[in-house]
C-alpha cells in the first residue's frame, strides 16, 4: 500500500513528512540492517527504514545498545541503501559516536550520509542535545530525535521503563519535544512514554512524532521488525505486537532439511549435477586405479 499521495515523488524525502502529517496521514517506519530484510520492507511500502542501534540487541546479542559501534552502523546502512528504493533511509548515531563534541559528532553524521547513504540521522536525548541538533542541520544533516526511554541511557536510567510518568517528567517531555523542534529536528521518536503525553506533543508540535510505545496518536508508528515478525528471543513489550513467527518458521525448515539429510532423501537426482554423457565413467575409474 503506498502512504504518500500520488501526486508526491515516489521516494520519501524529508519534506514530505509534514504535508503527511498535515493531511492526517499516519506513516509506517520499521527498523532494517541488511540488504533482504531492507528489500523486503521498502518494497512491501514502508515509508521510512532506521538502520537501528536496536541491531544490538537483535543481530549482535549484545544485551543493549551501548556495544554497537559506528561501523556497524554504517556497514549496515550501506547493505540497506542497496536494498531500499523508496523509503527515507534514516540511520542512529550510536552510543559513544556523539558525545565527545560536537565536531566529531558531526563528522560521524557525516560519514552515515556520505559513505553509508543515509538521507538523516537519528540520535538519543532531549535538552542536553539542542546545540549540536542544531549545529547538524546548520551542515545540511537532517536530524530525528529520540525522547522518553532512551535505550543508550539504559546504565543511567536502570532499566527500561516507561518514562514522563510524573507531572514534572510528563512536563519535561513536553519542554524537550518543543526544543528539539525548535533546534530544527524533523522528526521525534517517542519511546515508551504514555499516550497522553504522545497525544499532547504530536498536538503541540509540527514535526512528525514517531512512536513506540506510545500510542495510536504519533503521525509516525515505529516497530523492530524482528519483533514484528517473531524473530527474537525472551519476553517482549507489551507495545509490540507479533504478526508472524518467523523463529518457527525457519526452525521448521532446519528440522526438515536435517530429517531429509539423515534419510538421505536430501540432495536427490534433480538438486544435483551428473556426468555428460560422452565422458566414460568406466574409463574414469580405471584411469584413476593405474
Ligand atoms: O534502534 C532502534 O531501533 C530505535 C527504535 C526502537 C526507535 O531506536
Amino acid at each position: 500500500m503506498a502512504y504518500l499521495k500520488p501526486d508526491q515523488p515516489e521516494k520519501v524525502y524529508v519534506p514530505a513528512l509534514r504535508p503527511a502529517k498535515e493531511r492526517g496521514e499516519k506513516l509506517a517506519c520499521l527498523t532494517a540492517y541488511d540488504y533482504p530484510t531492507a528489500r523486503i520492507v521498502d518494497e512491501a511500502g514502508v515509508d521510512i527504514i532506521l538502520v537501528g542501534d536496536s541491531m544490538g540487541n537483535v543481530i549482535h546479542g549484545y544485551g543493549n545498545t551501548i556495544p554497537v559501534s559506528l561501523d556497524e552502523i554504517l556497514s549496515a546502512t550501506k547493505a540497506v541503501k542497496r536494498g531500499a528504493n523508496r523509503a527515507l533511509i534514516v540511520s542512529d548515531m550510536p552510543y559513544g559516536s556523539f558525545h565527545t563534541g560536537d565536531n566529531k559528532a558531526v563528522s560521524n553524521a557525516l560519514k552515515l550520509l556520505k559513505y553509508g547513504g543515509a538521507e538523516a540521522v537519528k540520535l538519543e536525548g532531549g535538552r542536553n542535545r539542542v546545540g549540536l541538533v542544531k549545529r547538524l542541520v546548520d551542515e545540511e544533516i537532517p536530524v530525528m530525535a529520540h525522547i522518553g526511554l532512551t535505550p543508550q541511557s539504559v546504565h543511567k536510567l536502570g532499566g527500561y521503563r516507561v518514562q514522563g510518568k510524573t507531572t514534572d517528567d510528563a512536563q519535561r517531555l513536553i519542554e524537550d519535544a518543543k526544543m528539539l523542534e525548535e533546534a530544527g529536528a524533523f522528526a521525534i521518536v517517542l519511546e515508551l512514554v504514555p499516550r497522553e503525553i504522545a497525544e499532547i506533543i504530536t498536538r503541540e508540535v509540527k514535526i512528525s512524532t514517531v512512536g513506540i510505545g506510545a500510542g495510536p496518536s504519533c503521525d509516525i508508528q515505529v516497530l523492530v521488525l524482528h519483533d514484528l515478525i517473531g524473530f527474537t528471543f525472551g519476553r517482549q513489550p507489551r507495545f509490540v505486537r507479533q504478526y508472524a513467527n518467523v523463529s518457527k518458521v525457519i526452525t521448521d525448515a532446519i528440522s526438515e532439511w536435517m530429517d531429509d539429510v539423515r534419510s538421505g532423501e536430501y540432495p536427490n537426482e534433480s538438486e544435483s549435477y551428473g556426468m555428460p554423457e560422452k565422458v566414460k565413467l568406466d574409463e574414469l575409474i580405471s584411469t584413476s586405479a593405474r
